[in-house]
């Protein structure tokens, strides 16, 4: 068994104001490989959290010490226990009202107008196994895992919560969701539901958030946390390019390779919110899930409202450790299962090689060339269907245009195929131009606030997602493009933030609801894609990398990483990305250079090396390309057919410290059975007469003996982990080289 509750006495104290509340008290403890969360439900049924860190099999509830801190009020049952305040105790799904001042997990309003909110434990369950949310994403069910349910409840306002906890051991991740549940005769309001909330008692963190931009997404930042309380989060109805739904709190001297780190991943899509909140007794509170800020969801006597899940995870040898645990969840539990094996085609994009100026000829020329080359698919990307030259106009109209094409898409599919390429389509499905056919006839499926004009962010608006008839729409309009041709991919693309989020289907009390319910309509709408076309790869996207989460990914296997294709700012996009998120998730391509957000020249073969650290691709016109370049992109080919598997499947490092000034950047893959290894490198500062840069490997078998590819040199696993290799020849701008490492013996 990985989840224990060991009973520690029967009480029937409970309130001596009420009646009888039978309390059982005990410790939960959840155990994975190497993790331990442990829980008490004391005597009074506040639920408290002990303890999350490496595996032990002791009672950690010695760890809370009770005494009395001024200000810090008592429950009325414990008025004469002045040491014990919700204001100081570590809880697992804190209340807020009722004494505890520090940011709280739940908050409602009942029927009074009041907004207090006080649970205390009720039951439990235990199970093998479970079923997945509805209507929401979740982590997959594995063989061991098991399923703790904590039932908790606010008498007073008939509010019950059940707090879910799913132990993955092999994997060493906790998965935590709420289900909030209206068991009283009158409406509540839910103005908070947390995915997660983890009080650490102790210790001293630095935060890695992951902020950014359009066209810098993810960068990763550590800082200190202050007193007082720190927040990332988005309100634009997508996870966003800005702040990602995933932070690590990390001991003050962890580094990539030591330390305690703890990841929450929040699997969601919308607006979020993390915060971390140090209190007077220096303990570091995390609450994780759907941001609060204009949330209001009314629950009807009986309703329920299920959270979205947060992914915890704890490593105690630093952040590579915790990106592996990261990574293993997200390959083998949360992408679709057919999509952990099958190897993902190399794509040549039209987008930056023709923008929205093409027709079938010029994408079949494109096609041609690039098959010459051995890429083995073609995505037509913006710019085929309605009336859409530009993009001001067509959105929503998802009919092909033949006029522009020359003919229909599925005889250009056809063709494509004939050559031996798979054939992609871009769709941009929630969204909506105001010169488009739809608009006309539906302006009222926008979101849009009735008073006020909309803001119109790249000429577009939002569809409506929460009302099925807008789902049942693109759905349809979508499957008549699919059924019509040979379509194995499709970029699904999100290229504005939300704003005037008002649902015309809503009455105004409940427009809190708005933005969550577009979610669910999103979710519902990939959700049945995916089942009707169990064989289509869908590529996320939004104008890159904006909604670049775990939500996305139970959908879309991969997602672009950003619209930013120079490749020495990917070295940063990508190095963020990969703190939470596998290779094997991230869209990366080899564009032309000059590269057109940035102006930089970089070499083909720093390219080719930054996109094989993602799914690998091609955006950049076949036609330019001297025969030079071309016989080196033949021989990328052959290289990502060759490490293709390693790069996918292996274990990703990190091979440089954050912010420690190396002019280079290194990471490496290394095979599971550490037979195999992949280093690459980028010099990003090249320096005359500079020292020789040495890298130290990570991952090998310290007595296994590696062949350095190409060469007859044969190193051990510990001279290249603890003596590193080295960069002699380095030379010209960006300058990249790889190495592969083969086990001998
Ligand atoms: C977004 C995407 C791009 C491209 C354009 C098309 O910006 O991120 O890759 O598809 O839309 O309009």
């Amino acid at each position: 068994m990985n989840i224990r509750f060991l009973e520690e006495s029967e009480t029937q104290k409970g309130n001596p104001e009420k009646t009888e509340q039978k309390t059982t008290a005990g410790i939960f403890s959840l155990e994975t490989a190497h993790t331990l969360y442990q829980m008490k439900v004391d005597e009074q049924g506040v639920l408290l959290h002990l303890y999350y860190g490496q595996k032990t099999d002791e009672d950690m509830s010695y760890r809370v010490c009770l005494f009395d801190r001024g200000f810090s009020g008592n429950p009325y049952e414990m008025r004469l226990t002045r040491g014990y305040s919700l204001d100081t105790l570590p809880q697992e799904y804190a209340g807020r009202g009722v004494g505890d001042f520090r940011v709280s997990a739940v908050e409602c309003v009942s029927a009074n107008g009041s907004r207090s909110t006080d649970l205390r434990y009720v039951s439990h369950t235990i199970e093998k196994g479970h079923a997945g949310l509805t209507g929401l994403p979740y982590v997959r069910e594995s063989d061991d895992m098991e399923v703790l349910v904590i039932t908790m409840r606010d008498p007073v306002i008939g509010l019950r919560v059940d707090l879910n906890y799913r132990v993955y051991p092999a994997q060493d991740i906790i998965v935590r969701s709420a289900n909030v549940i209206n068991e009283g005769d009158m409406p509540l309001v839910l103005e908070k539901a947390a995915s997660a909330c983890v009080d650490f008692l102790y210790g001293n963190f630095d935060v890695l958030h992951f902020h950014g931009r359009h066209c810098m997404e993810r960068v990763a930042e550590r800082v200190r946390l202050p007193k007082g309380i720190t927040s990332f989060g988005s309100r634009r109805g997508m996870s966003s390019h800005h702040h990602n739904p995933f932070v690590v709190l990390m001991d003050r001297h962890a580094t990539e390779n030591t330390g305690d780190c703890y990841g929450c991943m929040l699997m969601y899509s919308g607006n979020h919110l993390e915060e971390l909140e140090v209190d007077q007794t220096g303990s570091t509170r995390l609450v994780s899930g759907i941001h609060p800020d204009g949330f209001r969801w009314t629950l009807e006597a009986g309703e329920a409202f299920q959270t979205p899940e947060a992914i915890l995870s704890y490593s105690r040898a630093g952040l590579n450790q915790l990106s592996h645990q990261y990574h293993d969840l997200i390959r083998d539990l949360v992408i679709d299962q057919k999509w952990q094996t099958q190897a993902r085609p190399v794509l040549i994009n039209s987008w930056e090689a023709a923008y929205f100026d093409f027709d079938a000829d010029k994408i079949l020329r494109f096609a041609a060339a690039a098959r010459e080359m051995g890429i083995e698919m073609l995505v037509l990307d913006d710019g085929w269907f309605g009336k859409r030259d530009d993009d001001s106009s067509g959105l929503g109209d998802w009919v092909v245009n033949e006029k522009k094409l020359g003919c229909p898409m599925k005889e250009l599919s056809e063709k494509i195929h004939a050559l031996g390429m798979h054939f992609g389509l871009w769709f941009e499905p929630e969204m909506v131009s105001e010169d488009s056919d739809l608009y006309r006839l539906h302006p009222d499926w926008a979101l849009c606030d009735p008073d006020r004009k909309p803001i119109l962010s790249r000429n577009q608006l939002v569809l409506d997602m929460g009302r099925p008839e807008v789902v049942d729409y693109i759905f349809e309009s979508m499957c008549r493009v699919l059924d019509a041709a040979r379509i194995e991919y499709v970029k699904w693309d999100f290229n504005r933030s939300i704003a005037n989020c008002y649902s015309g289907a809503l009455p105004p009390e409940r427009q809190g609801e708005a933005a969550h319910r577009f979610m669910l309509g999103t979710y519902e709408l990939l959700e049945r894609l995916t089942s009707r076309y169990p064989s289509l790869l869908i590529e996320g996207c939004s104008g890159g990398g904006g909604r670049f989460d775990a939500g996305m990914l139970f959908y879309c296997p991969q997602i672009w990483c950003s619209d930013d294709t120079d490749p020495v700012e990917r070295l940063e996009i990508q190095r963020g990305t990969s703190y939470g998120y596998p290779v094997s998730a991230m869209g990366a391509h080899v564009s032309a250079s000059p590269n057109h957000q940035t102006g930089r020249r970089t070499a083909l073969s720093t390219r080719g090396i930054i996109a094989q650290a993602g799914t690998f691709g091609y955006e950049l016109n076949p036609e330019k390309l001297t025969d030079e370049e071309k016989t080196e992109i033949r021989q990328q080919m052959e290289d990502q057919h060759r490490y293709a598997d390693l790069i996918a499947h292996g274990d990703y490092y990190r091979l440089t410290e954050m912010d420690d000034g190396d002019d280079y950047e290194a990471w490496m893959f290394v095979s599971k059975d550490q037979s195999e290894a992949l280093v690459s490198f980028v010099m990003t500062h090249v320096r005359a007469n500079g020292q020789v840069p040495c890298v130290r490997l990570q991952g090998l078998r310290p007595n296994g003996k590696y062949q350095l590819d190409g060469t007859e040199k044969h190193l051990s696993g510990a001279a290249l982990m603890h003596g590193g290799v080295v960069f002699p020849d380095i030379y010209g701008d960006y300058p990249a080289k790889q190495i592969y490492l083969k086990l001998i013996k």
